[in-house]
């Protein structure tokens, strides 16, 4: 039976880098499925359809196939044949995610894929409704948070390191925008799974919240 690992939590509250790095540890492989999600709303970006028009979505859902590949231990989002990877990390692609992943028929698209991936492998697996829905059974749940600012300040100082012009009262704006689409859809909010373990981030270093997860993983609490 395969080993899996969710982490579930709020924007920007440093799921990928640690999961990343606890994958990386384990051996395990790491499944991002907010690219995912991503790799659909870059579709219906291209496709000029909008987040409100339900109709035109579920249509054009079955014009899309997403899949996932690693290359050089790094996940991949391949949607229809070609690599976005590199072309779903702009706001306008986040936000468009978090809007139509609300719709159900779009979340539909991708449960299958997500736990088939976690059936046939051992993964840690980040995303919201990972460890509340898509692997109930998960062998070890964590909901990763962090403040709004320590997150916005976090977002600001990335944007800033790759030489984007951006401002921290925007970001923070937009996180909080965010964090309220992502909690109060009707179907797979965010929320912390009853047999999660919390862990804020806020004041710990990248290295404290791994060394965290690697004692859970051995069993300490
Ligand atoms: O983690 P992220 O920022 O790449 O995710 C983009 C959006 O996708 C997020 O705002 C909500 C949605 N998402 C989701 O609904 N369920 C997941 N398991 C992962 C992401």
């Amino acid at each position: 039976m395969s080993y899996n690992i969710a982490i579930d939590g709020p924007a920007g509250a440093g799921k990928s880098t640690i999961a990343r790095r606890v994958a990386a540890e384990k051996s395990f492989i790491y499944v991002d499925t907010g690219a995912m999600y991503r790799a659909i709303a870059l579709y219906l970006i291209r496709k000029e359809i909008r987040a409100e028009d339900t109709e035109a979505i579920k249509q054009t859902l079955s014009e899309i196939e997403i899949s996932i590949c690693y290359e050089n231990g790094e996940q991949q989002v391949i949607l229809n044949g070609e690599n976005v990877s590199g072309l779903i990390r702009t706001e306008q692609v986040g936000n468009m995610a978090s809007k139509t992943s609300a719709l159900p028929c779009v979340r539909e698209k991708l449960l299958e894929l997500q736990r088939t991936l976690a059936r046939e492998h051992d993964v840690v697996m980040d995303g919201r409704d990972i460890g509340t829905n898509i692997l109930p059974d998960a062998q070890l749940k964590v909901y990763l948070t962090a403040s709004v600012d320590t997150r916005a300040r976090r977002r600001y100082l990335e944007l800033r390191e790759k030489g984007q012009e951006c401002s921290l009262e925007e970001i923070r704006k937009d996180i909080e925008q965010r964090d309220y689409q992502d909690m109060h859809r009707k179907i797979a909010p965010l929320c912390q799974a009853k047999d999660a373990v919390f862990l804020d981030s806020s004041d710990l270093t990248i290295d404290q919240v791994v060394e965290r997860i690697r004692g859970l993983c051995e069993g300490k609490k």
